[in-house]
């Protein structure tokens, strides 16, 4: 029982909020800003719609009594938490207040983060996290230790079944870099987003190197090297305009379908422009963009980890509105072959678009798989092995268009029909066929070509022999392994088409506790 008045509680409560509301105060947030960084609830206030952020746990503080800490109370703990929406869809978020303890993570902090985690998973809806963290607060030893790990479990727990999105906006370091890599994509800003496992500064102890954390663990360094990021932006508008543009293609959980858009774009049209893109010389390059790009709605694909193995192309666009998955191999790059990182680049994505039931269309124009003792000891019959089953376990609608080369084992692995393709388009110029004309006349013919007074004639003779014979579409079609052979103009109506052949697709599955995927 009190006796004081209700302006006098409220004004508690108000002076609580606005203790909260300034996080580790005036001057730390100075130094942040002077880092080039934004506020965590700032942040926030960039990627969700106005005036829609609903804060959770404004209140909570840390239970440690250990260094000094005790001493050190922040409202919140470091950890701004809640849910807003982004273009009308709930979505739930956090975001690390590096001015609290440099954003370090302790017990309270991570059970904030583990609040949102839940209720986003219960709720059928993205979980997008803002991370900007020192890591495992140092005072709190293992009950920071123990809140990584809880929050470790719920991103497994959720993968698949909502969509999770990594924010990196400050350091990220230590097993911390774990939740993220957890997630199903990683954004990063380029100068302030770090992530590492060990820093320049230990590398320099054990292995001499010497390193700059940018060099080491920056935006450019993940997105172009390490392949651990997806997207890469300038500042952190061009992040929050890069996550918002992204949830425009998913779905927000796995049960639902991915969000139709009126385009205006008419499905049926022809597309000319399609015949002068890909030579029909198998050993001259292109850019397999200007195939995606006339083949989507408005020309508008989305692409996804555009500087890590560009020899892959993958991404999101439409066609009639519908969102597609798609993926490429890039003839502009190492001729489109299938390597370690196109693999795994290109069997995540399929893992992403089957559990978020995003329909997928393929275009091939592969070789074959890289040659070299780097790649084989790397392990690219493991990798090339994830490419075959992730198309072969995926059971959303799936159309290949073969635009070119298709040889060898590289073609069942981009989305063959033997692997589960439920339509296999071919175009004119399309050779499907265990390899080149040039490698296979040199094998079949090698006593014939050695035998003949001219070589040279007669080995060309016989590559003409063989390419008559197989580097074409009409072999694979006289199977069924392709169901029709296209004019290039045609695709876009094709694909629709074929999309709306398999609207209705279901694919059931022997039950099993969970595959064992390649590593
Ligand atoms: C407690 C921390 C902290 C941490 C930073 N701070 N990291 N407090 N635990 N992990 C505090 C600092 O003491 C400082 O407090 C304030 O946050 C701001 O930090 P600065 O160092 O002034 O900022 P800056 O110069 O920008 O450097 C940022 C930094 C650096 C690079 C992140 O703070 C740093 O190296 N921190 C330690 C990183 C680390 O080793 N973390 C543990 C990783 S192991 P005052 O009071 O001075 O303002 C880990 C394991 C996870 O995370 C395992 C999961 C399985």
């Amino acid at each position: 029982m009190t006796n004081r008045s209700i302006d006098e509680l409220c004004s508690v409560l108000e002076a609580k909020r606005k203790e909260a509301s300034v996080g580790g105060g005036p001057k730390a947030i100075g130094k942040q800003r002077e880092k080039g960084k934004g506020i965590a609830r700032e942040r926030l206030s960039a990627l969700l719609d106005p005036g829609t952020f609903v804060e959770l746990d404004e209140f909570v503080t840390h239970r440690c009594h250990r260094f000094g800490l005790e001493e050190k109370q922040t409202l919140g703990d470091g950890v701004v938490t809640g849910y807003g929406e982004i273009e009308g869809r709930r979505v739930y978020v956090f975001s690390q207040d590096f001015t609290v303890l440099g954003g370090s993570l302790g017990e309270m902090h991570a059970e904030k983060i583990c609040k949102v985690m839940d209720l986003a998973l219960k709720n059928g809806s993205p979980c997008i996290g803002i991370n900007d963290s020192g890591g495992a607060r140092i005072q709190e030893a293992v009950d920071a230790l123990n809140g990584y790990g809880k929050i470790f479990y719920r991103n497994t727990i959720s993968s698949g079944v909502i969509p999770q999105l990594s924010v990196i906006m400050g350091p990220t370091a230590g097993g911390a870099v774990y939740s993220p890599a957890l997630t199903d994509y990683i954004f990063m800003v380029e100068k302030t987003g770090i992530m590492h496992i060990t820093g320049p500064a230990v590398i320099k102890a054990v292995t001499g190197e010497e390193v700059t954390s940018e060099e080491l663990g920056g935006s450019l360094a993940h997105n172009a090297k390490s392949g651990n990021a997806h997207f890469t932006a300038s500042s952190e508008e061009e992040c929050f305009a890069q996550v918002r543009k992204l949830l425009s293609y998913l779905p927000s959980n796995n049960v639902e379908e991915a969000p139709w858009k009126e385009t205006g774009d008419d499905p049926l049209r022809l597309v000319p422009g399609l015949r002068t893109v890909v030579p029909t010389n198998p050993n001259k390059g292109y850019r397999v963009h200007d195939v995606i790009g006339q083949v989507v709605d408005d020309g508008d694909f989305f692409e996804v980890q555009p500087l890590w193995a560009p020899n892959m192309v993958v991404g999101y666009g439409r066609i009639g509105g519908q969102v597609i998955g798609i993926i490429a191999n890039q003839a502009a790059n190492m001729a489109g072959c299938l390597d370690i990182n196109a693999s795994d680049k290109a069997s995540r994505f399929i893992r992403h678009c089957d559990a978020f039931n995003i329909p997928m269309v393929t275009f091939v124009d592969v070789p074959g798989y890289l040659p070299g003792t780097e790649q084989e000891w790397g392990g690219i019959i493991r990798h090339g092995a994830k490419l075959l089953y992730a198309y072969s376990e995926a059971t959303v609608p799936m159309v290949t268009v073969v635009l070119r080369k298709a040889y060898g084992g590289a073609y069942l692995g981009m989305c063959s029909k033997a692997l589960g393709a439920d339509m296999v388009l071919a175009w004119p110029q399309a050779e499907i066929a265990v390899m080149g004309a040039e490698g296979a006349a040199n094998i079949v013919f090698r006593k014939e070509i050695e035998g003949a007074e001219d070589q040279m004639a007669e080995r060309n003779r016989k590559i003409e022999e063989y390419r008559e014979a197989f580097a074409n579409p009409y072999v694979a079609s006289e199977r069924g392994y392709v169901d029709r052979v296209i004019l290039p103009e045609e695709t876009r109506r094709e694909i629709y088409l074929a999309l709306q052949g398999t609207a209705n697709k279901r694919e059931l599955r022997p039950r099993r506790k969970h595959g064992v995927m390649p590593h």
